[in-house]
């Protein structure tokens, strides 16, 4: 069958790869879904008491499900697996058997592990975190009349608003950004720590409950610390000597100090709010007749040219931040645009943090 725009061309073995490069991407949410049974099950942290690597019965056995269904866990664990999550490893001790063990990704997946993400992963698959997705299409087609964002489109208000209504929203978004600033810290700590040299006070702006900047005040004993985010998200919580809370807006007015650290702050919103922010951040840093500096942790687009994956992921996070808060995910010169824009004089990126880099800004 030609279909008039070279279809008929395709070989039977370009058009079965052409289909199962379809099919691939039709199901790769099965990828999500499995890892998110597999945190809610407690398969790593099951794997990770046993000790050892576990044989399939050792799991099933301590698994609370059906025994009827305890066929279905093989096959969870094979894509599971298969998506480098867990490994198969021979028992030598015990004749032809297999058990599962972790590997660098699930073991980022153990609760008890300080590092853990899995709070940060449970979030993206929650419900209300995957409706919007259902609304993409009717939201770029829509006209005057349609929400502003796919998560008004399904929850009828703007991410913020939900978080700030309904408390179980705000406690597991809170808890994935502590996760992840738990992880970045130790890394900032241990990698980058020169940025803090010759500063006296830092604000964590969008700090949330603070996780990073307790991890800042106790690593860097010559800086006190003000964790500043909405009044909602820090009232009840309590700092200590070089520690405090402030509640207040970003878009008004933000604390001056000789460094504004934005971590995660500015994807959340467009270009021009993040030039409202960032006016913001250069009138703390030079308000007090110093010349301070903005810390930025962000993604930079296309940081990891050669690594096909990480492109996708930053893409994929691009992505969310369009349907979760308008905001998006920049490369370099999007970046400079705005740092210009807010009438910064220069920048530097400082290094690459994986996924994400750190970047100082300067007046
Ligand atoms: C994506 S979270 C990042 C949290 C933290 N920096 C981290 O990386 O874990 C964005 C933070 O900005 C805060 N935020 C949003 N609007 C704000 C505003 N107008 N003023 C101050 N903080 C705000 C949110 O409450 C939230 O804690």
């Amino acid at each position: 069958m030609d279909l008039g725009n070279g279809d008929g061309d395709a070989t039977a073995s370009e058009l079965l790869q052409a289909e199962a490069h379809v099919w691939n991407h039709v199901c790769s949410f099965i990828n999500s879904m499995c890892l998110k049974c597999a945190i809610q099950l407690g398969i790593p942290d099951i794997i990770h008491d046993h000790g050892r690597p576990m044989t399939l019965l050792e799991l099933v056995s301590v698994l609370n499900i059906q025994p009827n269904k305890a066929h279905c866990i093989q096959r969870l664990m094979r894509i599971l697996v298969h998506s480098g999550f867990f490994e198969l490893r021979d028992l030598k001790e015990e004749d032809r058997q297999t058990g599962y063990a972790l590997t660098g990704a699930s073991r980022l997946l153990v609760k008890s592990n300080p590092l853990s993400v899995a709070p940060f992963a449970l979030l993206t698959l929650e419900p209300f975190s995957m409706e919007p997705w259902q609304y993409l299409s009717a939201w770029l087609g829509g006209g005057e009349d349609v929400a502003p964002s796919t998560i008004e489109m399904a929850h009828g208000v703007p991410a913020w608003e939900l978080s700030r209504r309904d408390p179980k929203v705000s406690v597991l978004f809170n808890e994935a950004m502590a996760s992840d600033s738990r992880l970045i810290a130790k890394v900032v700590v241990d990698t980058c720590g020169g940025v803090f040299e010759g500063l006296s006070s830092v604000v964590d702006v969008g700090g949330g409950s603070g996780t990073m900047g307790k991890a800042i005040a106790a690593a860097f004993p010559h800086l006190e610390c003000t964790v500043f985010d909405q009044p909602h998200v820090v009232d009840g919580l309590v700092g200590s000597e070089r520690l405090k809370f402030v509640g207040g807006d970003m878009f008004v007015e933000i604390p001056p100090a000789d460094a504004i650290f934005l971590k995660w702050i500015l994807h959340n919103w467009s270009d021009e709010k993040c030039i409202e922010i960032l006016k913001q951040c250069k009138e703390a840093v030079s308000s007090r007749g110093k010349v301070g500096k903005v810390i930025m942790i962000d993604m930079v687009v296309g940081n990891q040219t050669e690594d096909h994956r990480s492109i996708e992921t930053q893409l994929f996070f691009d992505l969310s931040m369009m349907l979760t808060f308008n905001g998006k995910e920049r490369d370099e010169k999007e970046w400079e645009k705005l740092f210009v824009g807010a009438g910064f004089g220069a920048y530097k990126i400082v290094t690459h943090l994986g996924l994400r880099s750190l970047i100082e800004i300067y007046p």
